[in-house]
């Protein structure tokens, strides 16, 4: 647990899973803090997707424990999850045990995700796409006989908007660019108006240009909606420019924390990892 558990919005503590005789997660603790940009970085193979599986339940961790701090969330929020039975009801809400929960309900409770491998919907239009995700936030299913209309077409124009998509709304997700794709998986993740997102290398296969324009929106959607992000770059510019955190993993181990500077100049993180990555280079 950090030292500041209250200002902590996801605590993960000692987290380990194999496979096999493999440790790919093998004891991995840190905390991300609301509008705090955090990096998880490291070699090919070094367990950052692992961990993120274990953190939005989609791999059940050996051990460990994933903590959600529900202060983050509005009341309004709040009651709704309580009603749900997604949050015991606390007079002071406490940080809450989500270790192993299925991916769905942790999505609710306001942890989004985006993919390595874009999951979107080709054959229908960019703005229906984001309708879909706030029907199935909003729990609308009941008021949808398979064609969305006009259904929260308005929210989703909004976020469209936010990402710079609106121009493109109408037109099939199919033929849209590559990184106008990963901006509608932004868009779709921001629908469930999370208060964490989790972004497994976001801007894979980018050229430098449009991965500095994704990382400069998600900055400032960051600060501006006060998120907390998770996200994995292979890129060290991006990464020295745009996290506040920065976690350095080693074969399943975290090897160093710290800010920029910190990292920047860390012996043991430049022999183990960027001079690892420059051999490959
Ligand atoms: N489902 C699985 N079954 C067996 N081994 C796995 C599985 N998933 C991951 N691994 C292994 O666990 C280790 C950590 O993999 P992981 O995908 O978490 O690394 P990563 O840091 O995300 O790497 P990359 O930068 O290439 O995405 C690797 O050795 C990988 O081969
Ligand atoms: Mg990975």
């Amino acid at each position: 647990m950090g030292k500041h558990p209250s200002s902590s919005l996801l605590t993960v503590s000692d987290l380990r899973k194999s496979f096999g005789g493999l440790e790919a997660v093998a004891g991995v603790s840190f905390d991300v803090r609301l509008g705090q940009i955090v990096a998880l970085i490291g070699a090919n193979g070094a367990g950052k997707t692992t961990t993120f599986n274990c953190i939005n339940g989609q791999l059940r961790a050996d051990s460990g424990q994933v903590l959600y701090n529900p202060a983050s969330l509005t009341t309004e929020e709040r009651i709704r999850l309580e009603k749900e039975h997604e949050l015991q009801k606390t007079d002071a809400p406490q940080p809450h045990d989500i270790t192993g929960r299925l991916p769905r309900r942790i999505a609710r409770l306001g942890i989004g995700r985006t993919f390595q491998i874009t999951a979107t919907f080709g054959s229908m239009t960019v703005l229906e796409n984001v309708q879909m995700v706030l029907i199935a936030q909003k729990r609308a299913w009941r008021r949808f006989w398979g064609y969305v209309g006009n259904m929260y077409c308005d929210e989703a124009m909004s976020l469209l908007d936010t990402v710079g998509l609106k121009s493109q709304a109408n037109g099939h997700a199919a033929i849209l660019a590559y990184g106008d794709l990963k901006r509608l998986e932004l868009a779709m993740a921001l629908a469930g108006g999370p208060k964490l997102l989790l972004m497994d290398e976001p801007t894979a296969s980018m050229g430098v240009e449009e991965r500095d324009s994704l990382m400069r929106l998600t900055h400032s959607i960051a600060k501006e909606k006060n998120i907390g992000v998770l996200f994995t770059e292979h890129d060290m510019d991006t990464v020295f420019t745009y996290a506040d955190w920065i976690i350095v993993m080693h074969r399943g181990s975290v090897i160093a924390r710290g800010n920029t500077k910190s990292i920047k100049t860390n012996a043991y993180v430049r022999e183990v990892y960027l001079g690892e990555e420059k051999k490959h280079a």
